[in-house]
């Protein structure tokens, strides 16, 4: 960072150093973070945040947009390489408008969603009912078996028969197993509705090959760019059928956005460029690889991990044998310098504000370098706060421990 920040606003520019040193002195296991390279923070801080530039490369209502036309192209052509598909949209400002443009470009208004419900494991905008996507849309939710944890295909298959929906939604913010897209497709077929892939979680493990690509069978798929996929905020539209893309464009301009975030969108042809190469694929398996390690670890300190394990990047924690909440966890963690979400488990009997859970995702420690081994140690840590819930004295000596544990892995970025 330069100088004018700091003469011209001390009080932000303070503040922004603050949080950097609260991101280097923290354990990071929220599952939808990460830290981006220094090149995507460089191309989201340039000069093309200056930039006004509504409708898309060639068909503009601003002039001046000849270069930002051939930086938009490029972060398509990326994405479409990187995803192996044929139409791609980089301009949602978020996963959320993602979606949104998803159901614009396939539904008529009021039609019938059906997706999986936010306590089991799905995103608000997957039909909660404080959310849009629930207010104008019917819902209908499905979620996992209560023995297993794990989505019951034969229950999503009954409901769909049932309900008859026009769009099911695969694709989860707290599931830490495989999507069988192949079998979603088939109740999808069954009941003629639209499949849409919500991958804005393992978008990233897709990238990398070491997770099937929904792209072989979803009319729709719809990411975030921020999370495994470690490029700027933001979000993104797949699609390989012409017309559905054609609406998916209008859903995203005119539809539902005006301008966009050109600086952004440069930053997310940096992370897809970055995206193919072979550091990133070896980066996504030590993603889940720490994941494994770190769920294993905490199973072997008597934690209760939800399935059990995980295929990917993220885990849940039922803490109902620690007698301890999710919201309580959180935050005694937190004094000892690691940073997780407080999330509800399957058949949660506590509230959302509450839980009886916590999801711990690996993206952000890996960044860092962190490997297996190092997983040991953080899960003694996490165990050893759950002992000290309430011993604040102790809590601050395992701040000092973690502190002293992340100086091994600088963050390079700042
Ligand atoms: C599965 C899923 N979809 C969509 C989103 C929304 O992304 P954003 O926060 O960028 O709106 C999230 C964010 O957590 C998510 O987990």
């Amino acid at each position: 960072m330069n100088n004018a920040l700091k003469n011209i606003d001390s009080k932000i520019y303070n503040l922004i150093k603050k949080e950097e040193e609260r991101q280097h002195n923290h354990i990071e296991l929220i599952a939808s973070e990460n830290i981006v390279d220094t090149a995507v923070m460089e191309a989201v801080g340039s000069a093309l945040t200056n930039k006004y530039a509504e409708g898309y490369s060639g068909k503009r209502y601003y002039g001046g947009c000849e270069i930002i036309d051939m930086i938009e192209t490029e972060a398509i052509e990326r994405a479409k390489k990187l995803f192996n598909c044929k139409f791609a949209n980089v301009q949602p400002h978020s996963g959320s408008n993602a979606n949104a443009a998803a159901y614009m470009a396939l539904l008529k208004s009021n039609a019938k969603i059906m997706a999986m419900s936010l306590s089991e494991g799905g995103h608000l905008t997957h039909g909660s009912p404080v959310n849009f996507s629930g207010q104008l849309y019917k819902i209908i939710s499905y979620g996992v078996s209560k023995d297993t944890g794990l989505i019951d295909y034969n229950e999503v298959q009954k409901l769909a028969r049932r309900h008859k929906p026009n769009l099911i939604v695969a694709g989860a913010t707290a599931y830490s197993r495989i999507i069988d897209f192949k079998k979603f497709r088939e109740i999808a077929d069954e009941v003629g509705a639209y499949l849409m892939v919500d991958m804005a979680h393992f978008a990233g493990l897709v990238a990398a090959d070491i997770y099937p690509t929904p792209l072989e069978y979803a009319d729709i798929v719809t990411s975030t760019t921020h999370k495994t996929l470690r490029g700027p905020r933001g979000g993104l539209l797949l699609a390989q059928d012409e017309k559905i893309a054609q609406n998916m464009n209008k859903a995203v301009f005119p539809g539902l956005q005006g301008g966009p975030l050109m600086h952004i969108i440069a930053g997310k042809a940096v992370a897809f460029k970055l995206a193919m190469t072979q550091q990133f694929k070896n980066y996504q398996k030590q993603i889940v690889k720490n994941a494994q390690a770190l769920a294993q670890a905490l199973a072997d300190l008597n934690f209760t991990i939800i399935t059990g394990g995980t295929d990917t990047h993220l885990f849940l924690v039922d803490l109902t044998n620690k007698k301890i909440t999710g919201k309580q966890f959180e935050q005694a963690l937190d004094l000892a310098g690691i940073t997780v979400n407080k999330n509800t488990i399957p058949f949660d009997k506590q509230s959302p504000f509450v839980t009886s859970g916590i999801r711990i995702g690996t993206p952000a420690i890996t960044t860092r370098g962190m490997k297996d081994q190092d997983m040991q140690i953080i899960a003694e840590l996490i165990s050893a706060v759950a002992d000290n819930i309430d011993n604040i004295r102790k809590l601050r000596i395992l701040k000092q421990k973690t502190i002293k544990f992340l100086k091994q892995f600088p963050i390079k970025a700042f």
